[in-house]
């Protein structure tokens, strides 16, 4: 056994020697940044090594292609690829430890339920029942009088009332034990609890919006229809890749890996209810109904469905149809065994239920103008509402946007830039929680981008200009920020003794073409729709952008480098975690449920790669000064 101490935390953990980087942190449960899955393709595993324990560990190729010679000196290595042989000390970078470490759970609130509105339905009865003791005389069974209660306390003249063998199997002794009071509960007709004692005021649920990157659950007080808390944290499956692509490879190698993929999954909720149930006191026994959004592959790993056939062409799920179950039939979910369990409809492989929660949320089917809806995540699903129908499709944008492939680019967290501001003489950025900058975010690329297009220091087709091609007026301080490197340039946005990590942070020209790609790829995907449903982009009353990254969206740098089309920045509208909001929606009322299911018929999906004038759309669309 060899003896690692991890930091930031003096961690020390043994284990034995040759044991993969990765797989030691993995056991000592940090979490990093592996957008491959530890492929060795995306070179975002960087961790320093001390000296002593690089010894017997030699770089293989994948390495020395990721790592820059001035990295490799420093001790760093990949942490998918290095295995380790001695006793030794990690440092992670923080733009590469992900937030969640240690199970830490971020709280997240959704202050209101939305702006569009909405009347809660409590799916949950219960009743407290105070029964005659059986005599000689009346010696009808316990069930028997335990339903003629029920009758009389819920004012019901005859009702076919159910329950479960297992809980039956409680009653007679609690009846017993409790003076004849019980409290039972009900989900329509059925019994699904019986507890000891008056608890008629005790009922919740909880919502989960399952999101690629975070996965966010909201506990709900039944007896209010209102939120009481929520807790997010990042998904746990990011250690087979940020793309839900690598994780279906993962999880379609075979059953065991399916089996893994959806108990991290189950875990991970765990872990949210408890935390929900031990900072507000509740009991979980008292939460009896959960609502799942995710899109279609976390619903599929989640329900350990077979995720094979959404990663090749023709693209197709197992079912797209709403699951209503139990918690028992999910293995090991620390509800009682008889809650409820509802994950939303499907629409394809890609436009799955989150994006259905999202169409609850804004209430799409009551709204009569033309709304254009994008949720940025990992991948862009994009729904164009017209006069009578709902067309919807899904961009292949890669987690560009999300910090991923982009050499300095982290998730939106303490150290990343997520504003800047170039002009002629000045850059000017604002890093989360005001520390030093450790990368850049999504939010703060675009910001990035869209200043270098207005300085015309990036050209139409995505080129950063040498220095000798800088327009007039562009002072010498901005100009030396441009940096020769082999072929293409790159831009300096941080230099090293004012980074967080020590090294600078830069743009680059090939992180230039991820967000031209991203960015192609959406805006293709609008285009497309806008001619399914024969509009123009005129037409569009109102652009919501989803999503966390949406909210974080400057309106005007998104309609800059051509996100989306070029109307007025009074039409579009962030509206946040709409997903989390249909999902409290969907738990709080059987008419969105159903509504869910119809709209998941409804809605016309848009395969792109079938579309003919799809690679001519994407090209064109990958250019910085689109048509406007
Ligand atoms: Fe290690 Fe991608 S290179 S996770």
């Amino acid at each position: 056994m060899i003896e690692i101490t991890i930091n930031p935390g003096a961690k020390i953990i043994n284990v034995p020697s040759g044991t993969l980087l990765l797989d030691v942190l993995k056991q000592a449960k940090i979490s990093i940044v592996t957008t491959c899955g530890g492929q060795g393709s995306c070179g975002k595993c960087r961790v320093k090594v001390s000296s002593t324990a690089i010894k017997g560990s030699l770089l293989n190729l994948t390495e020395k292609k990721q790592l820059s010679e001035e990295e490799i000196k420093e001790g760093f290595r990949l942490a998918c690829q290095c295995h380790l042989y001695h006793n030794s000390t990690i440092t992670i970078p923080s733009s590469v430890l992900m937030r969640n470490n240690n199970s830490k759970i971020e709280e997240k609130s959704i202050s209101h339920l939305s702006h569009y509105e909405f009347k809660p339905v409590i799916p949950i009865k219960k009743y407290f029942l105070r029964l005659n003791p059986p005599t000689l005389k009346n010696q009808s069974s316990d069930w028997t009088r335990i339903k003629d209660e029920l009758n009389r306390v819920a004012k019901i003249k005859k009702e076919r009332w159910f329950i479960a063998p297992d809980i039956l199997g409680n009653v007679s002794q609690l009846l017993r034990d409790n003076n004849y009071g019980m409290t039972i509960v009900l989900y329509k007709n059925e019994v699904i609890s019986v507890e000891p004692g008056n608890t008629s005021k005790e009922m919740y649920g909880v919502a989960f919006d399952i999101g690629t990157t975070t996965i966010a659950g909201y506990l709900i007080d039944f007896s209010t229809g209102k939120q009481i808390v929520a807790e997010a944290g990042s998904n746990p499956q990011y250690i087979y890749g940020d793309d839900v692509i690598s994780r279906v490879g993962f999880a379609g190698k075979n059953a065991t890996n399916r089996n893994i993929i959806q108990q991290e999954l189950i875990s991970f909720l765990n872990q949210i209810i408890t935390s929900l149930s031990r900072k507000t006191g509740i009991n979980l026994s008292r939460i009896y109904f959960a609502v799942l959004v995710g899109n279609t592959a976390m619903h599929h790993f989640l329900w350990s469905l077979p995720t094979e056939s959404l990663a090749f062409s023709p693209y197709i799920p197992v079912l797209t149809d709403e699951i209503f179950k139990e918690a028992r039939d999910l293995p090991d979910l620390c509800l009682i065994p008889h809650a409820k369990v509802y994950s939303t409809p499907n629409v394809s492989a890609y436009i799955g239920g989150d994006i259905i929660a999202d169409l609850i949320d804004i209430n799409i089917w009551g709204k009569n103008n033309n709304i254009l809806m994008v949720d940025l995540g990992t991948n862009g699903e994009i729904v164009l509402k017209g006069d009578d129908k709902i067309w919807a499709c899904s961009a292949a944008a890669g987690p560009a946007f999300e910090g991923a492939r982009i050499s300095s680019g982290m998730r939106a967290i303490r150290g990343a830039i997520d504003r800047i501001i170039i002009t002629e003489h000045k850059i000017r950025y604002q890093v989360i929680e005001q520390t030093r900058a450790a990368g850049l975010c999504g939010s703060g690329i675009i910001d990035l981008i869209a200043s270098l297009l207005k300085l015309q220091l990036i050209k139409s087709d995505g080129r950063l200009v040498n220095q000798e091609e800088c327009p007039k007026g562009i002072s010498e301080q901005i100009k030396e920020r441009i940096v020769k490197e082999c072929k293409s340039n790159k831009f300096l946005i941080v230099p090293k003794e004012q980074s967080a990590e020590g090294k600078p942070i830069f743009l680059t020209q090939k992180d230039i073409r991820e967000v031209q790609l991203a960015k192609g790829a959406v805006r293709a995907g609008i285009s497309i729709l806008l001619e399914q449903a024969r509009l123009k982009k005129d037409d569009i009353d109102e652009v919501l952008l989803a999503g966390s990254f949406g909210s974080l969206l400057d309106k005007d740098n998104t309609l800059a480098i051509g996100l989306i089309p070029h109307i007025s920045s009074e039409k579009i509208f962030s509206i946040g975690n709409a997903a989390g909001r249909g999902a409290i929606k969907l738990l709080l009322s059987e008419d969105m449920r159903n509504m869910a299911e119809s709209l998941s018929q409804k809605v016309h999906y848009v395969e792109l790669s079938a579309q003919h004038s799809f690679s001519e759309t994407f090209t064109k669309s990958m250019i910085f000064n689109l048509e406007r």
